[in-house]
């Protein structure tokens, strides 16, 4: 099963020159094919999104503006990690529960993700989560 370790930062190649940057995801870039693109915005700092875990969903998470904070947890071990470059993402594999808080003003969180929306494969309660990890 995967762990935090599993969790890690991606860079997203950039092109800059004196108009401003223009980051690329490519193929080779995100670990999986991208099926389906959504984001959050005008989310208010106290808001706490997600709150669940995937049974077949990776994500990639990106912060397209501003900043805010993913917690993730294996069921064992959380870490924090903060997001506030447009072009680093955060790769999530299957089965790792993730939180996102501490959302800035004007944060946009663009999330890249390997299924369609299928709420069947949500995860959603954090002691069933718990129990198919651990029975
Ligand atoms: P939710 O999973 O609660 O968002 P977050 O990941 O920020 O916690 O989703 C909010 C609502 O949006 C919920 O009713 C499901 C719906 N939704 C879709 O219809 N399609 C999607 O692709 C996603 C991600 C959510």
């Amino acid at each position: 099963m995967n762990t935090v370790d599993n969790v890690n930062l991606v860079d997203i190649p950039k092109v800059h020159d004196e108009r401003g940057f223009l980051a690329v995801i490519e193929k080779d870039v995100i670990p999986f094919a991208i099926k389906r693109v959504y984001y959050l915005y005008d989310v208010p700092t106290e808001s706490s999104r997600g709150g669940h875990a995937h049974k077949e969903q990776q994500s990639v998470i990106i912060a397209l503006s501003g900043s805010f904070e993913v917690v993730v947890d294996d069921g064992k071990t959380k870490k924090r990690v903060m997001l506030n470059k447009p072009n680093q993402g955060l790769y999530i594999p299957t089965h790792i529960w993730r939180e996102i808080d501490n959302f800035s003003s004007g944060a946009v969180c663009l999330v890249l993700a390997s299924t369609a929306y299928d709420e069947a494969e949500y995860i959603r309660d954090y002691r069933v989560y718990k129990n198919q990890l651990f029975g």
